[in-house]
């Protein structure tokens, strides 16, 4: 029912018009009917309850954006190289905007997806374990893509697509570039080389090597980002030595 030019990443397509979240239709679908095929995608015109990180809120205008759910069930994957998916998905996703904008696609750490120091969009993984291995994963994506404006507080801190181009893009065009590097990444992460993974994300990330200020419990500090843990810690050199932080342990402070 679509013409996808991937193996199975998208190949069990699910269109709806309107939904709560594409994250929670999925996570349904799986508890209801499995063994749903791996790589089912989940689109929706419109989200009501689109959930973000950190139990946040993703509320996006109808039809003008990419709000997607994409099944996997990387089995292979140990829960301490768990981060490896994240990068997959966050290469997979800047690599298929960078196929529109002719700036540089970055991804703010862990898996925001950033141009000229503005989010594009965001990605929301919810896993389900067996013992130390993943069982499966709802990989959420949504991305700004044709929507002209943002709510005040947000309007300083995201973008998309159409602003930067002055023009619209088709949302099937961009779905297609996702699901085919969706499902070549995550043959890159079924393979085991996670060097390759681990080498992209550094290029593309946001204040990589770059002396920038950040925020932990209200202490502003200095730092420059040197790399990421297999955990997906995040390292940073700073004024006392090389320090690394979990998501929730650090903030990023906007400059713009
Ligand atoms: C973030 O940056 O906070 C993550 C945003 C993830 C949003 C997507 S839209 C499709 C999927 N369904 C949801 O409810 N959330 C994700």
């Amino acid at each position: 029912n679509n013409t996808f030019s991937t193996l199975f990443v998208g190949q069990n397509l699910i269109k709806l018009k309107e939904v709560d979240s594409t994250n929670n239709f999925l996570k349904n679908l799986v508890s209801k009917s499995e063994p749903l095929p791996e790589g089912t995608v989940i689109m929706a015109d419109n989200q009501f309850a689109g959930r973000g990180q950190q139990e946040s809120v993703w509320q996006t205008e109808a039809g003008k954006n990419i709000s997607t759910s994409i099944y996997l069930r990387p089995s292979f994957l140990p829960l301490n190289k768990q981060f490896y998916l994240n990068i997959a998905v966050s290469l997979a996703v800047s690599d298929a905007l960078s196929c529109f904008l002719p700036e540089a696609v970055q991804v703010k750490w862990p898996n925001d997806i950033y141009t000229n120091g503005k989010k594009l969009g965001g990605i929301l993984i919810e896993n389900t374990l067996t013992g130390s291995f993943i069982k499966s994963s709802v990989i959420g994506i949504g991305l700004n893509i044709n929507q002209q404006g943002f709510r005040a507080d947000l309007s300083t801190k995201a973008t998309s697509v159409i602003q930067i181009l002055q023009k619209e893009t088709p949302l099937e065009a961009v779905m297609e570039k996702i699901v085919v590097f969706m499902e070549k990444y995550y043959l890159i992460l079924k393979s085991g080389n996670y060097a390759i993974l681990q080498n992209d994300y550094l290029k593309r990330l946001y204040k990589f090597d770059t002396l920038a200020d950040y925020q932990q419990n209200g202490q502003i500090f200095e730092g420059k980002i040197t790399g990421v843990e297999e955990s997906g810690r995040l390292v940073m050199e700073t004024a006392g030595g090389l320090r690394s932080f979990n998501f929730k342990e650090i903030e990023f402070i906007h400059t713009q």
